[in-house]
């Protein structure tokens, strides 16, 4: 088959940005202008867990574009109850988030993975709702002895949890975010229908060794769960062009830092900024360089289909275009420093 110089894809859908607030939710939500859905998730320094944060919050997002469709998530913090929740599914929330105390960005409010199961009653509520229960699943420290786990193998070993929570609910629909390595990848392949994951485009994109530049750390590439190895970033894409990809979905996790804090901390803040227009490009030249097929049925269900059928969203009614021209991404948008910033895409995106 010749090479192909141009792709149409459904309009897709980005159900993981952190649209954070402010200038940043200004230039987030610009930049999210191209998915037509996307999943805000709600771990801002003060966590939204309440029906008045809700309603606030769509109120702050609609306020930069008022046609912006997004669904709202609310933080399973320690001091979530069941009857909270219900207040804040009324309130316009329709996921429930959890990021595991100590994992990452502002997860000093999440409940502890080895505690998970005091808030079972919740999980019951969201069940009860239908909303959905979707995690950041990374064990950050060793419950026994509170020493820290080396950052790559922390997915792994949240698995037993996370099957903890599966074998309970076999109706609650669970997300498991960002997944970074084979045996996650593994797991979510194997599970109930219940189940489905999500994968972003640096980890499938990168490996930890763009964690290093030129022998020093480069916190531009710094997220959590950990940038892993080629074998890794293998293994997602290509369960991503599988024609069997029914329960993967794209979640950009699209978590911007400002460059001076990246850059200038001793501990810089950990997420990447990976807007569509980077990201999904990426990913297409990503499968061809390692020689996989570029499949529109696969692509659309991944960027698409899928996560309007695990969310309950209308299909997509319009198209984004894809053409084979190279580009180098700029080295910073408004003081902020983009993934693969100052490297060559092979494709772009046009008319979205
Ligand atoms: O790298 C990450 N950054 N991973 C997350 O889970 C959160 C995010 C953020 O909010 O910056
Ligand atoms: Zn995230």
């Amino acid at each position: 088959m010749g090479l192909i110089n141009l792709l149409r894809l459904r309009r897709p859908k980005g159900m993981h940005i952190h649209l954070r607030q402010d200038d940043l939710l200004k230039l987030v939500v610009m930049f999210s202008n191209i998915y037509g859905w996307v999943l805000d998730i709600g771990n801002l320094l003060i966590p939204i867990k309440s029906p008045e944060q809700v309603r606030r919050r769509r109120e702050e997002i609609e306020a930069n574009n008022i046609s912006f469709k997004f669904l709202l998530s609310v933080m399973l913090t320690e001091d979530m109850m069941p009857d909270l929740l219900e207040e804040c599914h009324e309130a316009g929330a329709d996921v429930l988030k959890y990021q595991p105390f100590g994992t990452t960005t502002n997860s000093q409010f999440g409940v502890r993975l080895e505690k998970l199961r005091e808030k079972y009653d919740v999980l019951e509520r969201a069940l009860e709702l239908r909303m959905i229960f979707t995690g950041h699943w990374e064990l950050p420290y060793n419950p026994l002895t509170g020493k820290d786990i080396p950052l790559p193998l922390r997915e792994e070993l949240s698995i037993p949890y996370l099957s903890d929570v599966i074998d309970y609910f076999p109706g609650l629909t669970i997300g498991v975010e960002h997944i970074s390595g084979r045996p996650m990848l593994q797991f979510v392949q194997q599970a109930p229908l219940n189940v489905f994951g999500g994968i972003t485009a640096h980890h499938m994109g990168c490996t930890r060794a763009d964690m290093r530049d030129q022998g020093s750390f480069n916190p531009h590439y710094s997220c959590r769960p950990v940038l892993k190895d080629f074998e890794d970033c293998l293994a997602l894409m290509t369960a991503v062009s599988a024609e069997d990809n029914d329960n993967l979905i794209f979640t950009p996790d699209c978590a911007p830092h400002l460059k001076e804090r990246k850059e200038t901390m001793s501990d810089p803040p950990v997420g990447i900024f990976a807007p569509g227009h980077i990201g999904i490009p990426l990913i297409i030249q990503g499968l061809e360089n390692v020689g996989l097929p570029i499949r529109e049925t696969a692509l659309n269900n991944f960027f698409s289909y899928n996560a309007e059928r695990i969310y309950s969203l209308p299909p997509a009614d319009d198209e984004i275009v894809l053409v084979r021209e190279p580009c180098i991404v700029p080295a910073e948008y408004n003081g902020i420093v983009p993934l693969w910033a100052g490297r060559q895409l092979n494709w772009q995106m046009k008319e979205y």
